[in-house]
């Protein structure tokens, strides 16, 4: 089996992968999450208190953490504009989650505990039962992949706090953040995909924004 180590997973470094989990009724659900590692067992998130994941953490007590560079799993999971798309997913015969048929490794995980972070996050530890992982070529890396991730995270904390009044500065200094990530995408990977994800992107943050205007 590989290890955390294998992975290239490393102390006091948050590695962004997409987890997978069952709600109480076994509908998946997949979400990007940040994990950092604790020794080479372990696995720790740091979860909103408002996701849907953390509720299926507390309830199922399990996930699969699955480590891709495909900017579609990324874009889906993160802003959920209809359902996420079944035949990405199979059941992990690991543990009681999905997980995502084509990433590159897919680490599957038990709950240990819970333990709160402040109002708004939950510290989720994880031991790691299984750890399964792809060969494969190494992939050619440009900058837009980061620019685009940036984005997305920027875009998931407008979604989450644009109706909040007092949050519209924070707002407005992500929404500028996006508008830098945008311009690395058109200068590395103009009329790319990663590009047509901009233009959709930014569609969605400025409808968000206008019917929060539209209210005032
Ligand atoms: C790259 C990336 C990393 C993210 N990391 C986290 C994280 O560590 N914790 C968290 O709560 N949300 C994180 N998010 C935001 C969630 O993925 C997003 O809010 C999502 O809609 C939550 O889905 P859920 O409600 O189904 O759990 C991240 C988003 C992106 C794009």
């Amino acid at each position: 089996m590989a290890t955390l180590t294998d992975l290239g997973f490393c102390q006091n470094t948050i590695y962004e992968t997409i987890i997978c989990t069952f709600n109480f009724d076994g509908q998946l659900n997949a979400a990007p999450m940040g994990v950092t590692i604790n020794g080479r067992q372990q696995v720790i998130l740091t979860v909103y208190n408002s996701a849907e994941t953390l509720k299926n953490l507390q309830i199922i007590k399990a996930a699969t953490l699955n480590l891709t560079g495909n900017i579609d799993f990324y874009y889906k999971s993160a802003l959920k504009n209809g359902d996420l798309p079944v035949n990405w997913f199979e059941k992990s015969v690991f543990v009681n989650a999905p997980k995502l048929k084509a990433a590159d490794a897919i680490i599957a995980v038990l709950v240990e505990g819970f333990e709160p972070v402040d109002a708004m996050r939950t510290k989720v530890t994880c031991n790691v039962e299984h750890v399964e992982a792809l060969k494969m070529y190494p992939q050619a890396y440009c900058r837009a992949m980061s620019a685009v991730l940036e984005a997305i995270i920027h875009a998931t904390r407008i979604k989450a706090l644009v109706n909040v009044e007092a949050e519209q500065v924070h707002v407005a200094k992500l929404y500028s953040l996006i508008q830098n990530c945008i311009d690395v995408v058109n200068r590395s990977a103009p009329n790319s995909h990663y590009a047509e994800l901009m233009v959709d992107l930014q569609e969605k943050v400025d409808s968000w924004r206008l019917k929060f205007e539209g209210l005032h």
